[in-house]
């Protein structure tokens, strides 16, 4: 039995030597002291023992099983710490990695544009105001004073969706809509995508306009001068001339386009301006009595003006960008510019 004791105690010890890690650990426990171990049989044998033989039995696998106890602690606490090392050696933080920059986006020219509009009307009180972009008809052409059988029709190129739905080909629609919502004075400012069936080197299918309108008793034309002479003046910088000339727009009455002095070649003539000196910007006139109509707005009481303007041209003539499409690549060496 003593024997027997003594082989047992050499097993255990190199078998708890020879478990690699904590798992193995626990089974060569399970080997020894489990229910079925080799110390359980010893003890479970016990029984069969003389008296004599008995306690210094017992003494020998007391002391065989604390010594176990031991060392199965220490070689745990071994391979615990084995195992914290090859941790740490295994997720270690090289500093001296250069490190990964987060690339940071930059607004669209166009954006940059919209806001800048946006900002120089509201600081003249001015409200932003939105619509649709599929619009009715009513909204974009007939409240506007295009009936069905106008030519001005052709001249928009639209996107029907249905007979009476389109995709909106101006910003237009937006002065119907506030108008039918709120009563004089108002003064909005509306951005937002448009749509026409033209597309080539100077236009794009899908582009970005602005429109602005005012209404109140005794508006005249000089307010309206007035307000885009400012605007325009903040948008480009001072000292650029800028000129009314007649023009139609079945909305408005009378109507005018408005041109600033060339602001590349500063009114000599060159190849942007096509040699006139003049940039022709944007579209306004004295809002109709027919729309007034449309929107139950009595046209003796009131008085009003409205314009509007194509942002992608703005924005080319702003930062000197000479190819429209260039706007609507996502190409990010053009991008970065702005
Ligand atoms: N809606 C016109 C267009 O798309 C632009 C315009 C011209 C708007 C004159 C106006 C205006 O409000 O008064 O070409």
């Amino acid at each position: 039995m003593q024997e027997r004791l003594q082989q047992l105690q050499k097993d255990v010890l190199t078998s708890l030597q020879k478990a690699k890690d904590l798992k193995s650990l626990q089974n060569v426990r399970v080997e020894i002291l489990g229910k079925k171990g080799s110390l359980t049989e010893v003890m479970k044998g016990m029984r069969d023992l003389s008296a004599e033989e008995r306690p210094v039995i017992g003494n020998l696998v007391n002391n065989l099983k604390k010594e176990f106890e031991n060392s199965f602690l220490s070689r745990q606490l071994q391979l615990q710490q084995q195992d914290i090392a090859a941790k740490l050696a295994s997720e270690k933080i090289d500093v001296t990695l250069p490190g990964r920059r987060t690339a940071s986006g930059s607004l669209h020219p166009v954006t940059l544009v919209t806001d800048e509009v946006v900002e120089i009307f509201s600081r003249l009180g001015f409200a932003v105001a939105e619509g649709p972009e599929i619009e009715q008809d009513f909204y974009n052409f007939e409240a506007l004073n295009i009936p069905k059988d106008h030519p001005a029709r052709d001249m928009q190129d639209t996107f029907y969706i249905s007979d009476d739905r389109v995709l909106r080909t101006h910003t237009s629609p937006v002065q119907i809509r506030t108008m039918l919502k709120h009563k004089p004075p108002i003064r909005v400012i509306a951005p937002g995508t448009v749509y026409r069936r033209d597309s080539d080197l100077t236009h794009s299918p899908m582009f970005h306009q602005v429109e602005g309108f005012l209404v109140d008793s005794h508006v005249t034309f000089g307010d309206l001068k007035g307000i885009l002479t400012h605007f325009l003046n903040e948008f480009f910088g001072d000292g650029y001339s800028v000129r009314f000339r007649p023009s139609f727009f079945p909305f408005t009455e009378p109507s005018a386009e408005v041109d600033i002095e060339c602001v590349i070649c500063g009114g000599k003539g060159c190849r942007v301006c096509g040699k006139t000196g003049w940039l022709e910007i944007l579209g306004c006139g004295m809002i109709d009595p027919a729309v007034f109509e449309s929107v139950n707005y009595d046209a003796d009481k009131f008085s009003g003006f409205a314009f509007g303007m194509g942002l992608e041209r703005m924005a080319m003539l702003k930062y000197g960008v000479n190819d429209l499409r260039l706007f609507f690549e996502n190409d990010l060496r053009f991008l970065k510019q702005f």
